[in-house]
């Protein structure tokens, strides 16, 4: 029986499959991510580098000396590799449990292909049984709250994160997410949300699954 460590391990290094020569690669946030950077750093000389999306990942790639660009100074990247907290069979994904939402979103907009690494816990029939994270500007918290407690949910304030760009986050329990992309586009629109946590309109192109059955690859 492998451990969720060993199938994020498992996943982390297959992701490297989908790095081309000479890119430079959008990276993501979170423990499955970390073990990516590890990977990255071992064929670091065949990469010009990274566009990062949060200040946690920019500090590991650049502790390995891997370049970090800033997204403006780049055109294409022809991939962005991050996890998820929960995605679903259509690859609509739940993000945002490391509060670094609204710059993976970002940069996932600009990459051509959303490469998704998630072990097995995190493939879901229906998104919503992890917390929804909503990153808000602080002045409309209360506003913001109120809304989505009209959609249903039951949102609470993380205790103690500020976001990389100075907000806070709502994370929204009790959703049954049955039409990811709708309700990402309703949330989208209440004033004050920075970033929805449902990542739907842009959802993965590929997910690397680690199973106990071993790494599949779902598209
Ligand atoms: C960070 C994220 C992460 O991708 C998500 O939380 C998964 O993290 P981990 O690989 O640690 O399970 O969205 O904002």
């Amino acid at each position: 029986m492998l451990t969720q460590d060993q199938l994020k391990l498992a996943v982390a290094k297959k992701a490297i499959e989908f790095v081309p020569d000479d890119s430079i690669v959008g990276v993501g946030t979170g423990s499955t991510v970390n073990l990516f950077i590890e990977e990255l750093a071992a064929i670091k000389g065949r990469i010009r580098g990274a566009v990062s999306s949060s200040d946690a990942s920019t500090a590991r790639l650049k502790a390995h000396h891997i370049p970090v660009f800033d997204l403006n100074e780049v055109d294409a990247l022809p991939v962005y590799i991050d996890g998820a907290d929960e995605i679903n069979h259509h690859l609509h994904m739940i993000k945002g449990g490391g509060a670094a939402l609204t710059r993976e979103k970002i940069v996932a907009s600009v990459a051509e292909q959303f490469i998704c690494i998630a072990d097995e816990t995190k493939y879901v029939a229906m998104l919503g049984g992890f917390p929804l994270p909503i990153e808000v500007i602080p002045m409309a918290r209360s506003y913001v709250a109120r809304e989505l407690v009209k959609l249903g949910g039951h949102p609470e304030l993380r205790q103690g994160v500020t976001t990389d760009n100075g907000n806070v986050i709502l994370d929204v329990h009790g959703l049954k997410i049955q039409k990811p992309v709708e309700l990402e586009e309703i949330i989208n629109h209440l004033a004050g949300v920075v970033t929805c946590g449902l990542f739907a309109r842009r959802r993965a192109d590929v997910l690397v699954l680690g199973r106990q059955s071993g790494v599949e690859e779902i598209r």
